[in-house]
């Protein structure tokens, strides 16, 4: 799929789906904008393809993404679309949950969706044109046992790409959710390439579901894109 002159901007890019995504996408003609804290990994992402800039930052700092965004503009002059990807889980009864780890995950699943997209938007609009998309998670629409702060924060994504997609169609700006089911990636206790993981989806099945959901004609708008492994119910 050709995505030649289109410059994305993606977060949790360091490892996992982000990384995974960052690449088939450079790899399919985009200019990619690749962000997380991670320096090295970056680097070294980096130098898997000539079309991927690595800036470094946390996601849930206003300072950070506006040098992101700021990359972007100077290196391509242009955003078409922000994958808001960054995001980590910690899954304990309430009970067990301290306030710091609620607000450190909050920080980076809910702010930092909401920081990296805010810094874009100005230019999206003046464009006329552009896409955000959110990776949220299948449990932004059902709850489990243990996660409750997890499943909170994909809610709150849930409920903010509703309202941006409202504000922004106006302007020509396409929302998409994605919601995935179980990913070997890094976000897991057990690692990646586990045993228990080997039925689930690939980094891989989540970077090819991206480039399909970024590379639609102008007028088709994917709103929600939900994906699992057959092994897992839903
Ligand atoms: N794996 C699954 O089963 C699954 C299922 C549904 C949805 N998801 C969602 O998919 C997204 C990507 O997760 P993944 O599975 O690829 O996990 P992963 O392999 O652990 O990657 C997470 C990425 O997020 C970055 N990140 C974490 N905190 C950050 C912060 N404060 N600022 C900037 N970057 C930060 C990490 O980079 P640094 O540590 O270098 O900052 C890393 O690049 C997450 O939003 C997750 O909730 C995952």
């Amino acid at each position: 799929m050709n995505m030649q002159n289109k410059t994305i901007i993606i977060s949790g890019a360091s490892r996992g789906i982000g990384r995974a995504t960052a690449l088939l996408l450079a790899q399919n003609g985009a200019n990619v904008v690749a962000t997380a804290r991670n320096a090295d990994d970056l680097k070294s992402l980096e130098t898997e393809h000539a079309n991927i800039v690595g800036v470094p930052g946390d996601v849930a700092s206003e300072t950070d993404m506006a040098t992101v965004v700021q990359t972007a503009l100077d290196r391509f002059g242009r955003i078409d679309v922000v994958i808001n990807n960054a995001g980590y889980g910690i899954f304990k009864n309430v009970d067990e949950i301290s306030v710091a780890e609620w607000d450190s995950v909050m920080a980076t699943n809910v702010k930092g969706t909401f920081v990296l997209t805010k810094a874009a938007l100005p230019t999206l609009k003046a464009q006329g044109t552009g896409h955000v998309v959110v990776v949220a998670s299948d449990v932004a629409k059902r709850t489990f046992a243990g996660g409750s702060l997890y499943t909170a924060s994909k809610y709150a994504q849930e409920a903010f790409m509703g309202a941006l997609r409202k504000e922004v169609r106006p302007f020509g700006i396409k929302v998409t959710g994605v919601y995935s089911g179980l990913v070997d990636s890094h976000f897991h206790a057990k690692g990646h390439g586990h045993e228990t993981s080997k039925n689930w989806l690939t980094e891989g099945d989540m970077a090819e579901s991206m480039l399909f959901i970024v590379s639609r004609p102008a007028h088709v708008v994917i709103d929600e894109f939900m994906v699992h492994p057959l092994e897992q119910e839903y």
